[in-house]
């Protein structure tokens, strides 16, 4: 099969689908992989690197004009322009932007969401929002790190004590766990919350506390529980609690660092305005929800701007929408091998497409096909 790789055209988009390393196996199963030149350059990939690999290097046009084009991020309305109908596209194609979705349909393209994979033991080595989220949860300290004026550790110079920073991680998947290991290692008194209880047990074996919220009727007992993995919205009632119990935390604490989504909506309003102000100067948030507030403003914290770093009431907000792209090297390697996992399902050992809908990760992740949204 012919497999071509375009250079990602999103601003600030540094990552790429393919590395050396997946390149070699694809070819060595038989394909034809054209990579456009410089496609890998913002991910420390050379043409030279790709081409050793045995890939060709090629345009834009022709990286387009593959029978499977592999994306990071969805393909503009240009991208989409470049593809000839019958096209399979795989990439993080936004499952819940309905617009695009339609958009890939009409132009006749057969296109995989990989974030639609379900979150199951088999999808694990595929699951992009899992390798993505990861590198987030870890770039989110560091740049909380950068942002601090004091130390993370506890030291005890001749010049005197300092003290340990105080780390608040709301939400804890993927990378709210990432966040506090990573925020572990530098030395910080970590506290997290989260709206299901499941992760207590997750929290306290890296050394985090867990904020604990009781549940106190069944409609909140059943709604912590989730959805496959997921949160759901939770009670009005119990976010009030949370509210309560995360204000005296985030109060004392130096770096806040939010990670709370629910699939398909709006980012729950975690440290309020109030809750900003009640913050010591200098203190530093790192909102991994920004741009995915309600009505798109702020993440987890209103004030919060997407792609901006501001400072309010004397605290440090930083609203970075793409933490992954931060990291392109190895966001790359690990987005690159979820891809070429993800091919195994649907391109058969003799190299032809084979889409199988009884495989659960398959039918989960097309989105269109013929012409048709095919989203579940
Ligand atoms: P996510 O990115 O959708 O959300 C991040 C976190 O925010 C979640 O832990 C969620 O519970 C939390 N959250 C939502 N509303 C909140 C609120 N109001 N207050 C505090 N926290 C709130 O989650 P992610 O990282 O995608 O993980 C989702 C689940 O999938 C997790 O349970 C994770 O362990 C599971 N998972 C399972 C895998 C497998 O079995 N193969 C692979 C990867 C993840």
């Amino acid at each position: 099969m012919l497999i071509g790789v375009p250079a990602e055209t999103t601003a600030g988009e540094t990552r790429v689908a393919v590395t050396p390393e997946t390149v070699k196996k694809l070819v060595a199963s038989g394909h034809a992989i054209r990579v456009q030149s410089g496609a890998g350059i913002a991910a420390s990939v050379t043409d030279a690197a790709y081409e050793a690999a045995g890939a060709e290097i090629v345009n834009m046009n022709a990286a387009f004009a593959a029978d499977m084009v592999l994306k990071v991020r969805t393909p503009t309305d240009a991208e989409t322009a470049l593809m000839k109908p019958g096209t399979v596209v795989i990439g993080m194609l936004n499952p819940f932007d309905a617009a695009g979705l339609q958009r890939l349909a009409s132009a006749g393209l057969t296109a995989f969401a990989l974030e639609a994979a379900p979150r199951t033991t088999r999808a694990q080595s595929m699951d992009v929002l899992s390798s993505q989220a990861n590198i987030a949860g870890y770039k989110a300290v560091m740049i909380a790190a950068d942002k601090y004026q004091r130390f993370f550790p506890m030291l005890m110079t001749a010049a005197g004590t300092v003290k340990a920073a105080r780390v608040v991680i709301l939400g804890v998947g993927v990378a709210g766990l990432q966040a506090i290991a990573t925020a572990k290692r530098l030395g910080a008194v970590i506290e997290a919350s989260d709206v299901r209880p499941s992760v207590k047990e997750q929290i306290e074996s890296l050394g985090g506390k867990f904020i604990e919220v009781s549940y106190d009727t069944d409609e909140e007992k059943e709604a912590a529980v989730g959805v496959g993995g997921y949160a759901r919205p939770m009670p009005a009632s119990w976010l009030a609690r949370q509210q309560v119990e995360v204000a005296k935390r985030v109060a004392l604490a130096d770096i806040v660092i939010s990670t709370a989504l629910i699939p398909g909506r709006a980012a729950p309003t975690l440290i309020t305005e109030d809750m900003v102000k009640a913050m010591k100067p200098g203190s530093v948030i790192v909102d991994i929800a920004a741009g995915k507030g309600p009505e798109g403003v702020g993440g987890n914290c209103p004030l919060s701007e997407a792609d901006k770093t501001v400072v309010k009431h004397g605290v440090t907000i930083v609203g970075e929408t793409n933490l992954p792209a931060l990291v392109a090297a190895d966001a790359s390697a690990l987005y690159a091998r979820n891809v070429l996992d993800f091919l195994k399902l649907i391109v058969t050992k003799e190299g032809a497409l084979k889409i199988d809908l009884e495989d659960d990760i398959v039918a989960a992740c097309r989105v269109a096909q013929d012409g048709q949204v095919t989203k579940k």
